[in-house]
């Protein structure tokens, strides 16, 4: 099937590194493999996918552009020169914060006591795509990674984002690095569950659903 042949789809994936100093960092944990998987997907049914990603133990997946990042800052202006797409879907754990100043040595551990590191917020690159006037994709896709109350948090963060659809992740039985996953699909028109099974086997099944999504002439 090439239900999504032509279409131009961005993807995010990884984490999101961000420098203390020299060496130090501050990061999430994220394997990449949702989002690889589902990049893997898209090509698959025909898109051409922009793969953004941070830093992680994957090999560029074959027949897309892969953008290699480290920072949430380097995430967003990977994104927007991307852009135009019709899709977005970002799977990236992006970290909400960023340390305010980056020392380019190594900081010494000779304070005695406690160190402080004072952080400023990333910006919502989900947030940021799904706001924009001219460009804002047909379609603009999150994850919300969740370990309590996931249907309703995954609900209230597809509001508040202005993004399409949510996929709500329950990560509370070792999903972050693993390789199964059981997700849910929020979306204005419904809720649709896909049960646990392979990462890959869950990016079909969302592909699937997208290359849906476009080719109901209904929808668009
Ligand atoms: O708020 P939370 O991090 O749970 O939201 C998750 C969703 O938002 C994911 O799709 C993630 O890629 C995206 N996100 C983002 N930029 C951020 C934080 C989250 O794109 N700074």
């Amino acid at each position: 099937m090439t239900g999504l042949a032509g279409r131009l789809v961005i993807v995010t994936a990884g984490p999101t590194v961000e420098p203390i100093d020299a060496v130090r960092f501050l990061s999430n944990r994220s394997s990449g493999r949702q989002g690889y998987a589902l990049a893997a997907a898209l090509r698959d049914l025909g898109a051409r996918v922009t793969l953004v990603s941070g830093p992680v133990a994957l090999d560029p997946p074959p027949g897309m552009k892969t953008v290699l990042v480290e920072t949430a800052l380097q995430m967003l202006a990977a994104v927007t020169a991307a852009l135009p797409a019709d899709v977005f879907i970002g799977v990236a754990a992006v970290a909400d914060w960023r340390p305010a100043q980056t020392s380019a040595g190594k900081i010494k551990k000779d304070h005695g006591g406690l160190a402080v590191i004072e952080l400023a917020e990333n910006p919502d690159i989900l947030a940021t795509v799904a706001g924009l006037q001219d460009q804002r994709p047909r379609l603009v896709v999150g994850f919300a990674a969740e370990t309590d109350d996931v249907l309703d948090n995954a609900r209230a963060k597809r509001l508040r984002k202005g993004c399409d659809w949510m996929v709500a992740n329950d990560v509370t039985d070792g999903v972050m690095g693993g390789e199964m996953n059981a997700v849910t699909v929020i979306t204005q028109q419904g809720e649709f569950p896909i049960p646990q099974a392979d990462k890959s086997v869950i990016a079909k099944a969302l592909a699937q659903r997208i290359a849906e999504l476009f080719l109901s002439a209904s929808a668009y």
